[in-house]
């Protein structure tokens, strides 16, 4: 009875076991199936972009074992839908097959050719097609390719920088013990009015620095069309109690609205090349931002333009010959396409040349100034530059061809042709106020019987109509060195511009001429002169 009744319990116990056993190989079946969210179609407010929860309430066992969660997000015009599903794998969902089914969270990607805006993810977690990640995969790829590309750009930037700011400090330091030290080379460049031609720093370019120069403008010695000019001194070193020490320099104060003009000229003095003992040495420009204002620094000739000098004193031959010469080799070297070294050198046209735009210097040398509108004469002038070169000037000095605007743009040689024809008619106010002419009247411009600023129709009417040129009276003959001038002028303001003179050739005429001055220096006009001297040159 005992061994029933243990057997009868062993029994049983091996029953319950075995019972327990298949409950829980069921749950373990149960287990393998994905639970999902799934709802099929219903509308959403996700706009497709970041990350969405979809709103289904439902989670459903997937029916069979090996299938995974799917989201499917569409749009087609206002119509948003979210789909979520259970499905196989292995078989085609809409036709497509799932590729990202492994993952654990559910990312977008975008299948085209859908009929819609459609996008999918699939995934083998519990309920992951709940949460949504739209482009997140993309987007940290695209931050992390961007960081990478400009980590070495920022750090090449900020190297750039640093050696730019270190370059300029050092710049900086050296310029102002420079000006420290005492006159700079400036000195030279501003007084020596005597032809020496040392160099500074700062000539032939703008100001770099951030400092402007320490400049106190004085008294107004000029006004033109588009700037003034004012005396002024550069300041030297440091006040230290006593006066402090100042070069006497020349500014020309442009308006911004005349910032063509500014830099226009400034670009014709950045020229090395440009330097000449009868070019205005040319210092530095600087842009005044608080005064609203472009500067030009140049040398400062104390007896003015040579119109203003003309008007107040009457002249000896010797200085009609320092005048006159100086004023041809100036252009000369303005015309010119070399240096004296004979290097290549951009010739250049002044295009304003008259006798308020040359000035005095203190040896009774002229030096050429305002290039406001001068224009550089290289191969490759641009269309626009040509376009505004027509009619350029003071209607007083213009040549025929520029009054008639008929200038031959094709040919820079028609520039300089222009520009000697205006020199022919300072040369002639030159004489006009010579001693050795007999009685000197007083000073009258060219076309002197015209108003004070002719129009280009009454100077047309002058020079085109009646081919008027001012009158070389006779008494101007009577000394030889002017009748030689006289001839030069005429060859020079000839109605075809081909016929007239270089300058080069005029400034060789005067040179030819120094003999002529020695003699006359010794004696007066009635000198008896060798013939030869009288030759006058081929043009
Ligand atoms: N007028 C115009 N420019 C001048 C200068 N540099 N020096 C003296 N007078 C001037």
């Amino acid at each position: 009875m005992e061994l029933l009744r243990l057997s009868a319990f062993w029994c049983g116990t091996l029953l319950l076991g075995v019972l327990l056993l298949e409950e829980e190989t069921e749950a373990m079946i149960i287990k393998m199936r994905r639970l999902c969210k799934f709802c099929d179609r219903q509308p959403t407010s996700c706009t497709g972009k970041g990350r969405c929860k979809v709103a289904c309430n439902i989670t459903a066992i997937c029916p069979h074992d090996d299938e995974v969660c799917v989201s499917i997000w569409r749009k087609k015009d206002d119509n948003v839908t979210f789909e979520t599903v259970c499905h196989k794998p292995a078989e085609k969902l809409y036709g497509l097959v799932l590729e990202d089914y492994n993952n654990s969270k559910c990312e977008m990607k975008e299948r085209k050719g859908m009929g819609s805006e459609f996008f999918i993810c699939s995934c083998s977690q519990d309920e992951c097609n709940e949460h949504i990640i739209f482009n997140e995969y993309m987007d940290s790829q695209v931050v992390a390719v961007i960081l990478v590309s400009l980590v070495p750009l920022l750090v090449m930037a900020v190297l750039v920088i640093t050696s730019f700011y270190c370059y300029r400090v050092y710049r900086q330091r050296h310029a102002s013990s420079r000006r420290k030290k005492g006159f700079s080379d400036a000195h030279a460049i501003m007084i020596d009015d005597e032809g020496s031609d040392s160099s500074s720093t700062l000539a032939n370019n703008l100001n770099h620095n951030t400092e402007l120069l320490p400049i106190e403008l004085d008294v107004q010695v000029g006004k033109g069309r588009f700037a003034e000019v004012y005396k002024a001194k550069l300041k030297q070193g440091s006040s230290g109690g006593e006066e402090q020490a100042f070069e006497t320099v020349a500014i020309k104060i442009f308006q911004y609205e005349e910032y063509a003009s500014w830099k226009n000229e400034k670009d014709i003095f950045s020229d090395a090349d440009l330097r000449h003992e009868n070019v205005l040495h040319f210092l530095t420009a600087e842009e005044r931002k608080v005064q609203r204002q472009y500067w030009l620094i140049t040398a400062y000739h104390p007896r003015g333009n040579l119109q203003e000098y003309l008007s107040h004193h009457i002249i000896t031959w010797r200085d009609l010959w320092l005048l006159g010469s100086s004023l041809a080799g100036g252009v000369a070297h303005l015309h010119s396409d070399h240096t004296t070294c004979g290097r290549y050198k951009v010739a250049i046209a002044h295009r304003d040349i008259k006798s308020s735009n040359i000035l005095v210097r203190s040896d009774l040398t002229c030096c050429l100034c305002d290039f406001g509108l001068a224009l550089r004469l290289d191969s490759n002038l641009s269309v626009d530059e040509l376009a505004n070169s027509g009619q350029v000037g003071t209607a007083r000095y213009m040549a025929p061809e520029v009054l008639e605007s008929r200038i031959n743009l094709e040919n820079i040689e028609s520039f300089k042709q222009a520009d000697v024809y205006s020199m022919a008619l300072v040369l002639w106010e030159i004489i006009s106020r010579c001693s050795a002419n007999g009685e000197v009247k007083e000073y009258e411009p060219p076309f002197g019987n015209l108003r004070e600023h002719p129009c280009v129709e009454s100077m047309k009417d002058s020079v085109l109509r009646d081919r008027g040129r001012p009158e070389i009276p006779d008494i101007w003959n009577n000394h030889p060195g002017i009748q030689l001038v006289c001839a030069s002028i005429d060859d020079c303001w000839d109605h075809d511009p081909e016929a007239r003179l270089t300058a080069q050739c005029v400034a060789e005429r005067f040179d030819d001429m120094e003999y002529l001055d020695k003699l006359s220096d010794r004696s007066d006009s009635e000198e008896k002169i060798p013939e030869e001297i009288f030759v006058v040159d081929e043009k």
